[in-house]
C-alpha cells in the first residue's frame, strides 16, 4: 500500500529516519493455513520519522513463494514446517530433485532486513535464494541479490538468517548440507561478492541433517563446540567444547583481558533456552495464540559463554543475571551497534511478565547491575526492540528504542522508548492491526541535520 500520514502521540527527540521491520505476517492463502510461526509470508512494516511527523506503510514481500501461492490459491514452495509426504514413486523422485536443485525450497524472506551499507536493503531468511532486495521507501520488491562470487552451489543453499552487519561489511555463514561444516563469508558494502571463504570445522557442532529439510535433529552425543576465528586472517584461534545450548539469537561477543593485559577469553552472550530444543516445536501458532497466563515456551535466560584463549579444551556457560528479572523469557535482542564486538553494558530484548514466559514485554538488561527494566501492556505483543543512538551520544544508552507492537483488540502501533529511562516517548498508531514480526533496521535520513544515526 502507499505511505500515509499516521497519528503521532508525543514529541520524540529529533528522530529523522526510517525504521523497517520484517517478519511473517500472512499465514493463510486461499483455503490453506500454515501452523508454524516461521511459515508466514513476509510482511514489511515501515515507520518514517521526519521533523516530528511520522508516516507508515506495510507491504508483502513479493517472493516467488508468495506470488505463486496467491496465484495458485495455496503454497507451492515448501515453507519451514512443511514436509509433504510424496505419494507415488514419481512424486518421491521429483521431490528429491526439487530439494537438491532448490526448486521446491522457499524464498520467503521473512526474518531479517539488513541494510547493505550502499543504500540497498536486503530481506532474507535461511535459504540463499531468499535474498530479496526491497525499496526502503515504497517497500516494493525490486529483485534478488545475485552474488558474483560463485560460492555456495547445490549443497550450500542455506544461509544464516542473522548475518552480522556493520557499516562496512556483512558476515554470514553457509552450512554445507553434504558434509559437516560451514563456510564463513564476508561481503563488503557496495559489493555482491563474498570473500575470504574458509572451511569452518564444525565436526563437533550440533549436527544439522539436510533432510528433512527444515527440521532439526537434536544430537547432544556429538557435543557442542564453539570456535573463535581471527576476523582478519580467518585462522581458528580457539576451539572448545561447551555445555549443550539452544540459542536462536546472539546478543554480542567481545574479548576480555587477563591480569597480564592480554586477551584471555571471549565472552559470548545470547538468549538461551537451557539446552532445550523444544523451543522450535513450541512456536506453532495455536500455542502462541493461546498463551494466556501460563508458560507455553521453554524458559529462557541471558546465557554467557566464556571461551578461553589459552588452549584449554572447555568453555563455560552460565547465566548472566537472575532470569526472574525478565520473567524467564528473553529473545529478539539488540544492542547499541557502536558496541558490537566490544565490551558493553546494555541489551534490549523481549522479556516476559509472569505468570507466563511468553515474550510480551520490552526489556532493558543492565549487565553491570544485573537488573532489568520492563515495559508491559496487557495483551500487547511487541517485536524486537531496536536501539537507535542519538547523534553525538557518548553514553551507551543515549538514544531511543523502537518496537512495533501488536496490541490487544487488534490495534497496531510503533512504540518509541527513551533507551535510558525506558519510558515511552511516542506512539505511532496504524489505522489497522499489525502482525507480530521479527527483526528491524534503521535507515537515517541524511538530509536533515541533527538526525539520529
Ligand atoms: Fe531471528
Amino acid at each position: 500500500m502507499a505511505s500515509r500520514i499516521l497519528t503521532l502521540r508525543g514529541a520524540p527527540k529529533p528522530l529523522n529516519g526510517t525504521y523497517i521491520r520484517n517478519g511473517p505476517g500472512l499465514w493463510e492463502v486461499g483455503g490453506s493455513a500454515f501452523h508454524h510461526l516461521f511459515d508466514g509470508y513476509a510482511t514489511l512494516v515501515r515507520v518514517s520519522f521526519r521533523q516530528g511527523r511520522a508516516t507508515g506503510a506495510h507491504r508483502q514481500i513479493e517472493s516467488d513463494a508468495y506470488v505463486s501461492a496467491v496465484a495458485s490459491g495455496g503454497p507451492v514452495l515448501r515453507e519451514f514446517s512443511q514436509c509433504p509426504k510424496p505419494g507415488s514413486l514419481l512424486d518421491r523422485v521429483s521431490n528429491v530433485v526439487g530439494i537438491v536443485s532448490g526448486a521446491v525450497i522457499t524464498d520467503n524472506a521473512n526474518s531479517a532486513v539488513p541494510p547493505l551499507g550502499d543504500g540497498r536493503v536486503l530481506c532474507l531468511t535461511e535459504t540463499t535464494k531468499s535474498s530479496v532486495l526491497v525499496d526502503p521507501e515504497t517497500l516494493a520488491t525490486v529483485g534478488k541479490l545475485k552474488h558474483a562470487d560463485g560460492l555456495g552451489g547445490m549443497m550450500m543453499m542455506i544461509q544464516s538468517a542473522h548475518p552480522i552487519v556493520t557499516e562496512s561489511e556483512i558476515l554470514t555463514m553457509l552450512p554445507d548440507l553434504a558434509r559437516r561444516g560451514h563456510l564463513v563469508v564476508r561481503m563488503a558494502a557496495g559489493s555482491d561478492e563474498r570473500k575470504m571463504p574458509l572451511r569452518y570445522s564444525a565436526s563437533s557442532l550440533i549436527k544439522c541433517e539436510p533432510a528433512p529439510y527444515y527440521a532439526f535433529e537434536w544430537l547432544p552425543a556429538y557435543g557442542s563446540y564453539m570456535h573463535v576465528m581471527c576476523r582478519s586472517t580467518g585462522k581458528t584461534v580457539a576451539s572448545v567444547e561447551v555445555p549443550p545450548f539452544m540459542v536462536m539469537h546472539y546478543i554480542n561477543a567481545y574479548e576480555e583481558k587477563g591480569l597480564d593485559g592480554r586477551a584471555a577469553r571471549v565472552i559470548v552472550d545470547c538468549c538461551e533456552h537451557y539446552g532445550d530444543p523444544s523451543i522450535v516445536e513450541t512456536l506453532v501458532l495455536h500455542r502462541l495464540r493461546s498463551f494466556g497466563d501460563k508458560d507455553v515456551l521453554p524458559n529462557a535466560r541471558v546465557g554467557r559463554f566464556r571461551i578461553p584463549l589459552d588452549g584449554s579444551p572447555f568453555g563455560e556457560l552460565d547465566t548472566a543475571l537472575d532470569p526472574e528479572e525478565h520473567g524467564r523469557g528473553i529473545d529478539m535482542c539488540s544492542i547499541n551497534p557502536a558496541h558490537l564486538g566490544k565490551r558493553y553494558r546494555y541489551a534490549y530484548a523481549c522479556g516476559a511478565r509472569r505468570p507466563c514466559n511468553f515474550p510480551n514485554t520490552l526489556t532493558k538488561i543492565d549487565l553491570a547491575e544485573k537488573t532489568a527494566k520492563n515495559w508491559h501492556e496487557v495483551g500487547a505483543v511487541p517485536s524486537e526492540p531496536f536501539f537507535v543512538a542519538r547523534p553525538g551520544a557518548t553514553d551507551e544508552d543515549d538514544g531511543v528504542v523502537i518496537s512495533i507492537v501488536s496490541a490487544l483488540g487488534g490495534d497496531g502501533y510503533a512504540l518509541v522508548l527513551d533507551a535510558a529511562t525506558f519510558q515511552e516517548i511516542a506512539r505511532v498508531r496504524f489505522p489497522y492491526g499489525l502482525p507480530c514480526g521479527f527483526h528491524g533496521c534503521w535507515i537515517p535520513d541524511k538530509t536533515l541535520p541533527g538526525r539520529f544515526i
